[in-house]
């Protein structure tokens, strides 16, 4: 009922569209009956920490730590725009992070940290991770197009794992699309495996 509501509120503000954030599969069940569809299926991956072995960084090439403000959430401006840009040419147009979705996910957990890797002070790749409690959280890795397969991502994942591991993590958890094979192929070269269900982002035309 509430959510019919929403809808038709949402409709009258002139919106075409709506679109949930991921929500694991009896969520996306109740939704799918108000008439949404699935407008991107993600798969979550899993890292035990059980063994947690720091994994070795060069010095020269190790990424470094973005410091994110007093409260630990706040970026400031020069350094937000230039992790939505490089999120924006690291994503489709329709999949790129605004400042409201990069708000949200620094929030997301109870502790966060952003590493960037940069190469002649331009910034060519960044990770967000998080944790709560004794669980770690992969929540965005972007590395620019231009830069790829020289393993940035691989040392950017590597300080992540290495961060949540040093904050009494014991495991890491990541989503990411079921399609995007050089992120699948990328989490399962460190040994994340499939776990049991997966994440959809439901969608209405209203
Ligand atoms: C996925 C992504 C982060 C990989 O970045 P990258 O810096 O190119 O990755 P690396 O060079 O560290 O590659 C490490 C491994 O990932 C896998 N990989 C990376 N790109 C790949 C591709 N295009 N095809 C297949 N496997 C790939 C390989 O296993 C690779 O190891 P290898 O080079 O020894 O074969 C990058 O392609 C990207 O930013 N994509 C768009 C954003 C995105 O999908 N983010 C992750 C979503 S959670």
């Amino acid at each position: 009922m509430v959510i019919k509501q929403w809808l038709h509120t949402v409709a009258s503000w002139g919106y075409t569209s709506v679109r949930t954030s991921a929500m694991a599969p009896q969520l996306a069940e109740r939704f799918s009956s108000l008439g949404f569809h699935s407008a991107q299926d993600l798969s979550l991956l899993r890292l035990s920490h059980s063994a947690p072995d720091l994994i070795a960084l060069a010095p020269d090439i190790a990424p470094r730590v973005m410091r994110t403000g007093p409260l630990s959430q706040r970026l400031r401006p020069a350094r937000l725009n230039s992790i939505l840009e490089l999120d924006a040419a690291a994503f489709s147009t329709e999949w790129h992070m605004d400042r409201a979705n990069l708000t949200d996910a620094l929030a997301a957990t109870h502790r966060r940290r952003i590493f960037v890797s940069r190469r002649n002070n331009a910034l060519e790749g960044f990770v967000l991770v998080g944790s709560t409690g004794q669980h770690g959280f992969v929540q965005r890795l972007a590395v620019h197009p231009d830069a790829r397969r020289s393993g940035v991502a691989s040392r950017l994942l590597a300080a992540s794992l290495n961060w949540a591991i040093g904050h009494g993590c014991t495991d890491t958890v990541v989503n990411t699309e079921i399609t995007n094979e050089p992120a699948q192929s990328l989490y399962k070269s460190f040994g994340f495996i499939d776990m049991h269900y997966g994440l959809t982002v439901m969608e209405r035309e209203l």
